[in-house]
């Protein structure tokens, strides 16, 4: 087991109507002057954040509102964020939405605690910080794990690039989750949010690092958990139980729990960033639309570990590594299908790209070639280049 330092600050409260705690909690924790931050409506539709604003009025807590939050959401709206936040002086970023609305929360705490800096030159790595607002979330999707994670994804509209931003400075201090709230998701983020909760472990667990017993069974199980769930849940959306386990899974994904003793891959999000930035697809979508590829690309390296993924999560009879290997890649491919999520490029709403669209990709992902993804194989450009050209297919 290598040497780790695991922090989890967030404080969660899971169940029907958590969200009615959100003027408790901010109370509890001192917060007085909340800026809430959603996205497109579909809180506003649900009543949701009606229901928010009445907890932090019954609490005597003021707040003022950022909304519009869009997915792979935008650099200027967060940085329109930190004026507001600024402006009004918040002392907590309350998100209430998925993953897109909670690391816009998390870039406005960063450029509030921060008004010298611009927050791009952060997410660049062109600037550093220690410092940042507190954040909250109220989860309505079960899919990014922000909710307990230290990262935050924005997108530069301008330059088409989508980059993420890692401290524990933007762990949220709590996160209010009910399954209940995730009823209304449009299938198709369901399913995407399913993808991304199992790529997060997956990201994990094809690693050079072997003998971490506990972190192995505590990723397979939740990739078997959050699979049987995530079959249930697509047949029947208002299942609690499979909504519940889902939702739990999505947390425990992404804060490292599944990494613990090993360093993180990541490779795929870092092909599916660049597909998000530049073509604006949903996350989730671009890494189903990749992993396949990858997985063939690196899988010779150690068939011994994809083969005890097809045994141990897929309960794939063993046929030897190689062909319980491919079993397992296969067999995730179909799970992918099974939600209806693209298994290559061709099935994504953008279609086949140019090879022109690919080799930018890679460069960017590699910053021009200078830095290797991924630790399972690393990876330079011209195998980036090489995944995406294994992907870009109909
Ligand atoms: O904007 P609204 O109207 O709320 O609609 C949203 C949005 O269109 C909708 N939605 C969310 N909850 C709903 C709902 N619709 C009906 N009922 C509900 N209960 O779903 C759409 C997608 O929302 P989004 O927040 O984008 O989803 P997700 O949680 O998948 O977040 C994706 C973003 O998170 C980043 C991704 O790259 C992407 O930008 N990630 C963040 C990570 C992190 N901070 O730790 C890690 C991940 O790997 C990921 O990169
Ligand atoms: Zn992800």
């Amino acid at each position: 087991m290598q040497k780790f330092v695991q922090y989890m600050p967030t404080k969660i409260v899971f169940g029907k109507d958590a969200e009615k705690e959100a003027g408790k909690l901010a109370k509890e924790f001192g917060f007085s002057r909340v800026l809430l931050v959603y996205g497109g409506g579909s809180v506003v539709r649900s009543g949701l954040l009606g229901r928010i604003k009445a907890s932090l009025d019954g609490e005597g807590i003021v707040f003022q509102e950022l909304s519009g939050v869009q997915p792979n959401p935008r650099l200027s709206l967060a940085r329109e964020g930190v004026k507001r936040a600024i402006d009004f002086q918040a002392e907590l970023i309350l998100a209430v939405g998925g993953g897109s609305v909670i690391d816009t929360a998390k870039a406005v705490a960063v450029g509030a605690a921060n008004p010298e800096t611009d927050i791009w030159d952060v997410w660049m790595g062109k600037a550093s910080v220690t410092e940042a607002k507190p954040v909250g979330a109220v989860l309505t999707i079960s899919a990014a794990g922000s909710e307990m994670s230290d990262s935050a994804v924005l997108t530069n509209a301008e330059t088409g690039k989508k980059a993420g931003f890692n401290s524990d400075i933007v762990r949220p201090k709590f996160a209010l989750m009910n399954p209940e709230l995730t009823y209304t998701l449009p299938k198709y983020q369901l399913s995407c949010g399913i993808v991304d909760i199992l790529m997060h472990t997956l990201e994990r667990y094809f690693t050079p690092v072997s003998g971490n017993q506990l972190t192995d069974e505590i990723a397979e199980g939740l990739m078997r958990t959050v699979i049987k769930n995530g079959k249930i849940a697509y047949e029947n959306q208002e299942d609690y139980d499979a909504m519940s386990e889902i939702m739990w899974c999505g947390s425990l994904s992404h804060n490292n729990l599944t990494g613990l003793g090993r360093p993180k891959d990541f490779a795929c999000h870092k092909l599916g960033h660049e597909i998000g930035g530049m073509f604006d697809e949903a996350h989730g979508a671009t890494l189903s639309a990749v992993w396949g590829s990858w997985a063939r690309y690196v899988y010779k390296l150690d068939a011994a570990r994809f083969a005890r993924f097809g045994r141990n999560v897929w309960k794939i009879e063993d046929k030897g590594e190689e062909e319980t290997a491919v079993l397992a890649i296969e067999a995730t491919e179909e799970f992918f299908r099974f939600l209806h999520m693209p298994t290559c490029i061709g099935e994504m709403k953008i279609g086949v790209l140019s090879d022109d669209a690919l080799r930018k990709m890679a460069d960017s992902a590699t910053k021009g070639d200078t830095v290797k993804l991924g630790c399972f194989k690393k990876l330079g450009a011209q195998e980036m280049y090489e995944i995406y050209k294994a992907a870009n297919h109909e």
